[in-house]
């Protein structure tokens, strides 16, 4: 009975701390995307290596979520070649081009994350993300082929989606420190810091020329293409 009380207490600790996490999240990722940002949770943890129990419910939360951000981007590695297909310029074909590899390189670390939880890799649809994904392909729809319209508006659902995994890896890193999984905390936190960089790529590319060129764009030069 004791052990039960000291188990939930121990339990509710962690799930204070993960909100406590989740609330510094944005300003830790700006501040502290390095180590350090990890040490200091692993500190403010106590230092204890507590494996999790997989049965807690915030243990079963992060389970969750690991699947659904799992079919994310799953399903983002059949879209973004969709959407470079779909893209004006070089540049942002380019760069769908290299997130796509990179959307690649985060589904395996996923399922190296489900390997150290002794867990088979899995996904669970992600409503998200099927909203999202559905936003590019009306924008493909109905922005003009060669324009650079198509491409300021792709930049920005691409956008979005990075938020979405930016906002759930920021999260799950915090979680995971939280449940005293370092190792798959840091995994995790190179998936967040190359979503970080691919944002403000794209932020870059909407600047540098295609949002200015779209702007210039008139229904005559569409209508032409
Ligand atoms: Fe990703
Ligand atoms: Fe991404």
């Amino acid at each position: 009975m004791a052990k039960a009380t000291q188990e939930q207490s121990t339990t509710q600790k962690s799930g204070s701390q993960a909100s406590a996490g989740l609330q510094s999240t944005t300003a830790q990722n700006a501040q502290e995307k390095d180590s350090t940002s990890t040490m200091t949770s692993q500190e403010n943890n106590g230092g204890a290596n507590v494996k999790m129990d997989d049965t807690a419910p915030l243990s079963k939360f992060f389970l969750d979520a690991l699947k659904d951000i799992y079919w994310a981007e799953k399903a983002l590695t059949e879209t973004l070649p969709k959407m470079q297909q779909a893209a004006t310029t070089e540049e942002l074909q380019d760069a769908f081009e290299d997130h796509t590899l990179q959307t690649q390189k985060h589904v395996l670390r996923l399922e190296k994350v489900f390997k150290l939880l002794q867990l088979p890799a899995e996904g669970k649809k992600c409503d998200a993300m099927q909203g999202l994904i559905k936003e590019g392909e009306e924008i493909i729809k109905n922005t003009p082929e060669g324009s650079m319209t198509r491409d300021a508006a792709l930049i920005i659902a691409a956008q979005k989606v990075e938020h979405y995994e930016i906002a759930t890896y920021g999260g799950l890193v915090q979680i995971a420190l939280t449940l005293g999984e370092s190792e798959i905390a840091e995994i995790l936190d190179r998936t967040l810091e190359e979503e970080e960089e691919t944002d403000m790529n794209l932020t870059d590319i909407a600047e540098s020329s295609i949002n200015f060129s779209a702007q210039e764009e008139t229904e005559e030069d569409v209508e032409d293409l």
